[in-house]
């Protein structure tokens, strides 16, 4: 049968999402081009260009690229600033690959981007997983504490790197000053994945950058949280620590030779919109939240909306639903968020400098609509848990040698404990595996698959966990 080459289905889906004049409280921060002036907005493929003369080249920059990448040093304070095209992905793999070689014992916040974890396999580093706090139902991972740290430390006083999750996908943010000076005692490189962070250099109430407390390596998505094109991040150069040749080197290996100029021209632009936001637009953005969030509790009496450190991070809960359940509702009419999961909808507030404006109001208006029709129930979601272990780190029961060509089969989730994982299992957003290859399964985190399973979570990859089974080394 001949296959009909007219078809666009991908740009139709774009459409069709758009026909729903949607509001954005979501990745990427230019909420759906509210924040991009007219005349950046409008010149999409004629910004699209090549390493002409004048534009200089993302991976020997010596004019414009190296000007950007100045100023953007400037703003953030560090030693040396790149422009990265695809995503803080890159970021984490190249400073891993840079900071650490073969058989380098590196410490990694166990509530860490996958990313991470495929940078340490590339490096051919141990990754070991260091515990992070609970939030009181036992939900929701925070950070480490400087316990953690320490005894890690105890185990592993030659640890070469330790990458740390700050903040978390869900805006928490944790002592991340005494840990670093904790690690840097032991002679530690300190790769924060400040992914989440970009805007924290606005200054309080926004938590503290990592930058400004002595992070070695930085990595900023800045498509997340500031008016950036997706796949546009940053990473910072903080200390001497850091080989920056060796950055730029795997920067430049694992990058397109081809870099998007459109996207690099976001990056610009999102260092000048958070460069020369003023203190009194901070100020601004700080009451539009608060005013938000008071308007948001008032559109329901079973909604529930909870602050994080970060401002632009909000949590919503309902009554008798599950995360999912409240997104599908918002999403009826056109309120699109960030991710759900079983207990929460995560939504991403933007950053609004005072020549734009965002529909708060009309957002409110239909938050309420979306739930005029739902009793209000007794109980709030799901389960209180326990803390998934009581230790204060782990680490893999196989290297990745020895996972290498091992073979694998698929095991019923009721039989899985005790054995030992071969796949990674990541829901996504946000893009946190639950399991990690070369992991022992247990009890707990078996319960936790079956939660995500049962609400029928998007979880990454080929796998079966939907029929029961997941896959572990024979
Ligand atoms: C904490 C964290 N780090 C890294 C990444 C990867 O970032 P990017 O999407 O910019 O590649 C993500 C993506 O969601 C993330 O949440």
């Amino acid at each position: 049968m001949k296959v009909d080459q007219s078809k666009t289905p991908l740009l139709d889906a774009i459409r069709t999402h758009r026909e729903k004049e949607p509001i954005s409280f979501h990745v990427p921060g230019h909420k759906n081009g509210l924040l991009i002036d007219e005349e950046n907005a409008s010149a999409f493929y004629r910004n699209d260009l090549t390493e002409l003369s004048g534009l200089d080249d993302l991976h020997d920059p010596k004019e414009a690229v190296l000007e950007a990448e100045g100023l953007l040093s400037d703003y953030y304070g560090s030693e040396r600033s790149f422009l990265l095209v695809n995503g803080s992905t890159v970021g984490n793999m190249a400073a891993i690959l840079a900071a650490c070689s073969r058989g380098d014992i590196v410490l990694v916040q166990r509530n860490c981007h996958k990313s991470v974890l495929n940078g340490i396999k590339l490096a051919k580093a141990e990754p070991v997983l260091v515990e992070t706090e609970w939030d009181a139902d036992g939900r929701m991972p925070l950070g480490v504490s400087l316990e953690a740290v320490r005894e890690t430390l105890k185990a592993y006083p030659h640890a070469k790197a330790c990458v740390l999750t700050y903040p978390t996908y869900y805006g928490h943010t944790y002592d991340i000053e005494s840990i670093m000076e904790e690690l840097h005692r032991h002679d530690v490189t300190c790769i924060i994945d400040e992914a989440h962070g970009p805007h924290f250099k606005l200054g309080s109430p926004f938590p503290r950058s990592a930058l400004d407390m002595g992070g070695d390596i930085v990595i900023h998505s800045a498509h997340k949280m500031l008016p950036a094109m997706t796949m546009g991040s940053y990473l910072h150069i903080g200390s001497d620590r850091v080989n920056q040749q060796k950055v730029q080197e795997y920067l430049s290996m694992l990058q397109s030779s081809s870099p998007s100029y459109p996207i690099m021209a976001s990056l610009d632009y999102a260092r000048s919109y958070i460069g020369t936001l003023t203190e009194d637009e901070r100020k601004r953005n700080i009451e539009g939240v608060l005013h938000f969030v008071q308007a948001l509790k008032q559109a329901h009496a079973g909604l529930g909306v909870i602050r994080t450190h970060d401002p632009l991070k909000l949590l919503l809960r309902f009554k008798g639903k599950s995360g999912y359940e409240l997104q599908a509702l918002l999403e009826s009419k056109g309120i699109f968020t960030e991710l759900a999961d079983p207990y929460y909808v995560l939504m991403i507030l933007p950053l609004v400098k005072d020549r734009f404006s965002f529909p708060f109001e009309e957002a409110v208006a239909r938050v309420a609509e979306a739930l005029e029709h739902e009793p209000v129930q007794e109980e709030w979601p799901g389960k209180r848990y326990e803390r998934l272990t009581d230790k204060f780190y782990s680490f893999l029961s196989l290297d990745y040698e020895q996972m290498e060509g091992k073979e694998e089969t698929w095991v019923c989730m009721d039989e899985a404990e005790g054995q030992i994982a071969s796949q990674m299992v990541t829901p996504y957003p946000p893009g946190i595996p639950l399991l990690i290859p070369g992991e022992m399964i247990s009890k707990k985190i078996i319960l936790r698959l079956q939660e995500y399973v049962n609400n029928k979570a998007n979880i990454q990859g080929y796998h079966r966990l939907g029929e029961g089974y997941v896959r572990v080394y024979r």
